[in-house]
Parts: C-alpha cells; sequence; structure tokens
C-alpha cells in the first residue's frame, strides 16, 4: 500500500491535470503486474516477440511509436531504443516507476506523450474519429506498435459513456472507436503491429466456461499471426475458484 500510495503522489506531479484521473488504474494494473508476474510472464515474451518480428527486416529506423506504452511490461523497449533513433512513448499516463526506469537505463532517445488515444473528444465534438491524427506531426515514422491498448480504450470509453448518458454521444460510441483504432492503424505510412486481447473468459477449476464476452464489440480483427492465452486473474488473483483468462491476438 505504502509503494502504491508513493507511485500515485509522485506521479501525480509529473502528470497533467486532465490526464490525473487516470493514474489509479495505471498504479493498479502496476501493482496487479507485480503480484500475477509469474502468470503474466508468458503473455509479456509472446508480446516482446511479436514487436521484434514485427520490426524484423524494416530497413530504415527512425522513429519508432509505441501507443499505450504503460509500463513498458510487454514491449522490448531495450530493443526499439538501440535500433531506432527516437522511440515515443504514448499514453495516458506514465507511472513515476516507467520514468524511473528509463532514466536508469540513460536513454537519450526515449521520448513520452501524454495523450488520449481513444478519439472519444473527437466523436463527443460530432467529428469522425481520428485517433492517430497527431502521427502526421511525428516525422520519419517508420514503426508503430499498439500494445495491448486497444481492449482497454474500449472498457474505457463504455465507462465514459456510460456517467455522459446525455451528452449526446452516438449509442454505438464504443464499437465506431475500435474501428477508428484498427482503421487508423491500416492507415498508417508505415510498419504497423497489433498487440490486443480480444476476448475473455472466466473459468473454474474444472476448466469449465461460465461467461465469455467480445472485449471488441463485434468489430473483427485484423488476421492473426500470433495467437495465445493471458491469464490476467490467475486462480486466486480474484477468486479461489475462477480465473478470468483472456484471449490475445498479434497482427503486423
Ligand atoms: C494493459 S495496459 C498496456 C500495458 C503496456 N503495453 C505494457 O507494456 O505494460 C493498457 C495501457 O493503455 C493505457 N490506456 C488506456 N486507455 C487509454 C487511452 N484512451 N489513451 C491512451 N492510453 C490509454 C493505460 O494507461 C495502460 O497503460
Amino acid at each position: 500500500m505504502i509503494a502504491e500510495a508513493l507511485q500515485y503522489l509522485a506521479t501525480s506531479a509529473l502528470t497533467g491535470s486532465q490526464h490525473r484521473r487516470y493514474i489509479r488504474y495505471s498504479v493498479n494494473l502496476w501493482s496487479r503486474a507485480s503480484r500475477c508476474s509469474k502468470d503474466w510472464a508468458s503473455h509479456e515474451a509472446n508480446c516482446k516477440d511479436a514487436v521484434r518480428a514485427a520490426i524484423s527486416g524494416l530497413s530504415q529506423r527512425r522513429t519508432a511509436v509505441v501507443l499505450g506504452s504503460g509500463l513498458l511490461k510487454d514491449v522490448p523497449i531495450e530493443d526499439l531504443a538501440e535500433s531506432f533513433d527516437t522511440v515515443v512513448l504514448v499514453d495516458l499516463v506514465h507511472l513515476v516507476s516507467v520514468r524511473l526506469r528509463l532514466k536508469g537505463k540513460r536513454y537519450r532517445n526515449v521520448r513520452l506523450i501524454e495523450r488520449d488515444l481513444s478519439g472519444y473528444d473527437d466523436l463527443k465534438a460530432g467529428r469522425d474519429p481520428e485517433p492517430f491524427g497527431f502521427l502526421r506531426g511525428v516525422p520519419y515514422l517508420d514503426f508503430v506498435v499498439s500494445a495491448n491498448l486497444l481492449s482497454q480504450i474500449g472498457r474505457g470509453v463504455k465507462r465514459q459513456f456510460e456517467t455522459e448518458v446525455s451528452s449526446g454521444m452516438p449509442a454505438d460510441s464504443v464499437e465506431r472507436l475500435i474501428s477508428a483504432h484498427l482503421q487508423g492503424l491500416a492507415d498508417l505510412p508505415c510498419r504497423t503491429c497489433l498487440v490486443t486481447d480480444i476476448s475473455y473468459a472466466v473459468i473454474d477449476r474444472t476448466g469449465k466456461v461460465h461467461e465469455e464476452a467480445d472485449l471488441l464489440h463485434g468489430v473483427a480483427p485484423p488476421e492473426a499471426k500470433a495467437r495465445w492465452d493471458w491469464p490476467v486473474a490467475p486462480l486466486g488473483e480474484e477468486s479461489r475458484d475462477y480465473q478470468i483468462v483472456h484471449k490475445v491476438i498479434a497482427a503486423w
């Protein structure tokens, strides 16, 4: 609890006021990631392998952008920082522990951007969502990875949408913003990699599935080159008798 409180306070001091409300989600993710580190290890290794495969053979390595960089657990930051001139990490929040880790590695070519990547504000203003429009201002873009971000956008948008029911947001906002993310990636003029969980299942000790849900709300993801299971809540994390397992895909 003390470590969480320190993370929270130190990160608050470094985070813009419009993004401070998201710090608690990042701190919760950080706590869970450390509690579940053994169970998450193969998921994290698979994510890093997907990114390495996506950049292999890339002849120009000037700027790489990581969307949803978060804790940098499932991103091979060492490989990216060593092989690209500049690496831009984009997230709602960059925890102080992540900033310290980057400082400790003395990366001179890693930049942090705090930004909402959902496109929610575009939709709210009645515009077509263009969540990656800001990338047009990033020079020499050679690679973009969306790193376990898409399902979180769906969750965040759903949460925000439900608290702003009378705001005039279209009823299909979640689906539209998930589609905008996929289309935005597909339209980028560089190599891309999408790593995302696409569904979850609640499974008991006998292996029986009790509940399943589509995290992409019916929007079809691109064809996967790799897929695996991620035990997001292994037995004992949320319940003694049930685990929650997400299906993850990688496409590049
Ligand atoms: C499951 S975590 C990804 C973990 C990260 N790739 C890593 O290597 O540790 C999802 C990340 O997406 C970020 N996120 C969620 N919604 C976002 C949004 N609308 N815009 C930008 N980042 C968002 C969260 O802050 C979190 O860091």
